[in-house]
């Protein structure tokens, strides 16, 4: 990392490894064919494109042939739960929840136009799903549930387990938004028997523009780009090799690195979590502790607004966010954490510290160093320093 940036926003996106940059380049210059051609040149090249669906597959614990590639996480999660809409179009009913990325949770109004019903599934106050809201809401026409794998802002876990038996009983597939999951947490689909599940290279050091569907065997999806026979007819349009070669190496070394790391990088975000807490008053963690996944730490700062703490931070060179990115630049709180019930004088200041296998303690120590004085001057400017200001202004 650059000595002066502290990038604790790696849930937004991530470094690019240097190995995976290394792997990616030849296909970037003199290994430019189409993997389709006929001739050697450009059809050697399908042997490249199959070890990188091996590596993913690896990972992933699933089947190279059940390893749809796609552009991002986004496009995965359109391509499962618009596909499968599609393909099976006597069902009538999607049940999401009410924490899902904007990828999954802006399709709501699109179902609904669709004739489709939605329901989306509440959480508690530490961000866990209601199961038995959801065993409620299944019906006789319920075609699909989705369920957020890891939250992209808390870094809570989904019960997948749970829920996968809850769907299973009653003929009900499972997609999982996993796109914040991968190469954190172990995955292991030869065991959670979820129907489909996306990924997204970016978020565990591939480059942007890359991602991945898993698609269970057998299971019926309508394609969602129309076209040539790659990707088994799935997904037509010519593969992008270089970033999927990118992603299949970023997979390989996810997969070498992931006990080690998770231990570390957890480590370090409690160290990061509990320097917090301890130095600066009034400020606690949204999300169950217990489950999530060990990168992510939300921290709600009371009486600060969030958008004024991460101004300041970057002046000191510290890259966090307020929420999801493609949340951010509007006013509106979180919609993950009003689903919570996280209180108005701390939701406008809840920040998210996302840490990656590149985060080092030293600069871990150096927020731990910036960070009260940055939040005491702001809570100077504000008109509320506690409950009782809060109480007194009649808020
Ligand atoms: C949980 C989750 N799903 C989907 C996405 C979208 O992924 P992409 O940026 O690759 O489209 C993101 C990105 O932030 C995410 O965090």
């Amino acid at each position: 990392m650059g000595s002066e940036l502290i990038y604790l926003d790696n849930n937004a996106t991530t470094r690019v490894a240097p190995e995976v940059v290394d792997e990616m380049l030849p296909f970037l210059t003199e290994k430019y064919g189409n993997p389709s051609s006929m001739y050697s040149f450009g059809g050697h090249l399908q042997k490249d494109l199959e070890l990188a669906r091996e590596r993913v597959a690896d990972l992933l614990s699933c089947a190279p042939t059940e390893v749809v590639f796609t552009s991002c996480g986004t496009e995965s999660d359109n391509f499962a739960i618009r596909g499968l809409v599609d393909a099976y179009p006597e069902k009538g009913h999607v049940i999401m929840t009410k924490v899902e990325h904007p990828a999954v949770k802006n399709l709501a109004p699109y179902l609904r136009k669709k004739g489709l019903r939605v329901t989306e599934i509440g959480v508690d106050r530490k961000g866990n799903l209601d199961l038995e809201e959801l065993k409620a809401a299944i019906d006789g026409d319920t075609l699909l549930v989705s369920v957020i794998f890891a939250n992209n802002e808390t870094g809570v876990l989904s019960p997948m387990e749970k829920i996968c038996e809850i769907a299973r009983e009653r003929g009900v597939f499972v997609h999982t938004d996993a796109v914040q999951g991968v190469g954190k947490v172990p995955i292991d689909l030869a065991r959670l028997p979820v129907d489909l599940l996306s990924f997204s290279g970016h978020k565990f050091h591939a480059p942007k523009g890359v991602g991945g569907l898993f698609v269970r065997r057998g299971l019926k999806i309508r394609p969602f780009l129309i076209g040539g026979h790659q990707e088994r007819s799935r997904r037509g349009g010519t593969e992008n090799l270089a970033l999927i070669v990118g992603m299949g190496k970023a997979a390989e070394l996810a997969k070498a690195r992931l006990p080690e790391e998770a231990t570390r990088v957890r480590a370090l975000r409690d160290k990061l979590e509990q320097g917090i807490l301890s130095s600066i008053p009034s400020t606690e963690v949204n999300g169950d502790p217990e489950h999530r996944v060990p990168n992510t730490s939300n921290i709600g700062i009371h009486f600060i607004e969030g958008e004024s703490l991460l101004l300041a931070m970057d002046k000191h060179g510290i890259c966090a966010s307020t929420g999801s990115a493609c949340a951010s630049g509007s006013l509106q709180p979180s919609h993950v954490l009003r689903a919570m019930g996280v209180p108005f004088t701390s939701i406008h200041g809840s920040v998210r510290f996302s840490l990656s296998t590149y985060t080092t303690e030293q600069e871990i120590d150096a927020v731990l160093e910036a960070l009260p004085g940055i939040v005491s001057h702001l809570r100077d400017l504000s008109p509320f320093h506690s409950m009782a200001d809060v109480e007194a202004f009649g808020a």
